[in-house]
């Protein structure tokens, strides 16, 4: 049995990467694993100020869930990552919790990453999400397993018709 926490960045619940998520916590359910998933709109999580007062104490200075889903990040064998393409590059609510990680960043090393794109490009211009995901995840320890993605999707819902569902089943289910 393994440790998952999904992380989820979009506001849309029920939403393309939300679906993948959710087909992705089914396998692995399935095959008899213990998945949380978090979506992070629902967390109180405030800017990164760049005090730096967090690498003398190990700490960040401001009280909000943020120490929460660093512990949880920490306890996981595996994480799962979930973004829309905004932009071009991860959205802003992914962004600003990466910032966050600094308090622990020589510490969230050690797991199974997985990362889930959407977007309603295809996968040639989604390419620089999974690129920075991939650099940024790999430089803080991490193993890489796969990269999910749901391409040509703009609507909510309009991954259900693609086949990123079943592929985020199965890597949930082969985690
Ligand atoms: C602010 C904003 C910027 C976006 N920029 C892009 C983009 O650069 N490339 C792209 O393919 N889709 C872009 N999209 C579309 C979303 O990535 C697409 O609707 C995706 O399916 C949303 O995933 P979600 O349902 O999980 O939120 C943008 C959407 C928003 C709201």
């Amino acid at each position: 049995m393994k440790k998952i926490l999904i992380l989820s960045s979009s506001p849309r619940k029920n939403g393309n990467s939300d679906l993948l998520c959710q087909q992705f916590k089914k396998g692995a359910e399935e095959a008899g694993h213990k998945v949380e998933h978090i979506y992070l709109y629902d967390k109180k999580i405030g800017f990164c100020r760049a005090c730096y007062a967090c690498f003398k104490t190990g700490k960040c200075v401001m009280q909000d869930d943020m120490a929460d889903i660093l512990e949880k990040m920490q306890a996981s064998d595996v994480i799962v990552i979930a973004t829309p393409t905004y932009f071009m590059t991860m959205n802003g609510m992914l962004k600003n919790t990466i910032d966050r990680f600094l308090p622990k960043w020589k510490e969230l090393g050690g797991h199974d990453v997985y990362f889930i794109i959407t977007g309603h490009d295809e996968k040639e211009g989604l390419s620089l999400v999974g690129d920075e995901l991939k650099k940024i995840f790999r430089e803080l320890g991490n193993d890489v397993k796969a990269i999910i993605w749901g391409e040509g999707v703009w609507q909510k819902g309009e991954v259900e018709k693609t086949i990123a569902m079943n592929e985020a089943y199965i890597a949930g289910k082969t985690v």
